[in-house]
């Protein structure tokens, strides 16, 4: 008996716990009620009386050091110092990915900016639109040709005829519309064209349209507007020049391109050797277009221009494939990772 209880007490104190489900095996080895302890408990009654009281001792003092055994290694195990000692604290943080701004948010933040800079607001209008604010309005008579060169997505035909604009010019209407001279808006949005979709050309696309309506606006005021943004935007040596064009909306009108910031417009095959780049299109309010928004043309005049964002953007980050803006390609997209 008294050999047993040595052995037991010396197995106890080598055992080794590690974890939660060895403790468990641990209690019900020596402390459950088919455990090892109670076991010998139950064989006291076999024992001579006279070595009863000694061998009684002994078995009390097994069982405590299988509880207190128990109980250390139960307090170590949740206090979790194993796992807390398995940190390695001189360890490198580990990476973890930051998102980007689109290319072409960034730049359409850019062109508010400089505009805002000097004294144009921001305004906006619906993509789907009536046919007066995207073509009567703007000049464009129901079979005028004009409103051919725009492949339209109708979305109701008819009376009640409702489009998908097909450029931010809507907006212009409503501004003028709804304010009063002077009004001086830049109006960025998304378009949409039925067109086959190419590396040049795309069904939706963003226009940043602008509107400058007062007393006495100029040509000349239009001209210098369109040099400051081009040097805002493309660096103070661009340099600008205005080509004679039409717009049912706008008398005169002309295309404005920008020297090629490229190759410094010596020539490249982005300008085709010309050395400037077509970046917008601009013009003189037609008057008929003031008189039908509900503003005097006698009184007042004014300047509009349009540019595509995604032309800007192709310019300024030498993006060559227009598919590319809406094919959230992450290797495209994390280029671009200018804070705003
Ligand atoms: N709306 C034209 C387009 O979508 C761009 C444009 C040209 C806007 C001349 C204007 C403008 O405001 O004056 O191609």
């Amino acid at each position: 008996m008294k050999e047993k209880i040595k052995t037991l007490t010396s197995e106890i104190q080598s055992e080794k716990i590690e974890n939660i489900a060895d403790l468990e095996v641990f209690r019900i080895k020596y402390l459950g009620t088919k455990g090892a302890i109670k076991s010998l408990f139950s064989d006291l009654k076999n024992v001579a009386n006279e070595e009863k009281k000694e061998i009684g001792q002994m078995m009390n003092e097994l069982r405590l050091t299988a509880e207190n055994t128990y109980n250390a290694f139960k307090n170590n195990l949740s206090e979790d110092k194993s796992a807390a000692e398995k940190i390695d604290f001189s360890r490198p943080g580990e990476d973890f990915t930051i998102g980007s701004h689109h290319p072409i948010s960034l730049v359409r933040s850019e062109i508010i900016e400089i505009f805002n800079r000097i004294g144009f607001n921001v305004s906006e209008g619906p993509e789907i639109e009536d046919d007066w604010h995207n073509f009567s309005a703007l000049n464009f008579p129901p079979e005028h040709p004009a409103r051919d060169m725009q492949d339209t997505f109708f979305i109701e035909k008819g009376e009640n005829e409702m489009a998908l604009r097909t450029h931010t010019s809507s907006v212009q209407v409503r501004v003028m519309e709804n304010d009063k001279p002077p009004i001086r808006t830049i109006s960025p949005g998304r378009v949409y064209r039925n067109e086959a979709i190419s590396a040049r050309a795309h069904c939706f696309f963003h226009q940043v349209e602008g509107l400058y309506i007062d007393k006495n606006v100029s040509f000349a005021d239009l001209k210098q507007t369109l040099l400051y943004f081009a040097q805002e935007m493309f660096g103070e040596k661009a340099q600008i020049r205005l080509r004679p064009s039409y717009f049912p909306f706008t008398e005169p009108s002309a295309e404005v391109d920008v020297s090629c910031s490229i190759c410094n417009a010596k020539g490249c095959n982005v300008c085709k050797y010309t050395g400037w780049l077509e970046i917008l299109g601009c013009g003189m309010v037609d008057p008929s277009v003031l008189d039908a928004s509900g503003i005097d043309s006698k009184v007042y005049s004014g300047f509009a221009f349009g540019m595509g964002v995604e032309r800007i953007t192709q310019l300024k980050y030498k993006v060559n494939d227009l598919r590319m803006y809406s094919e959230n390609d992450i290797r495209f997209l994390k280029q671009f990772t200018s804070v705003l």
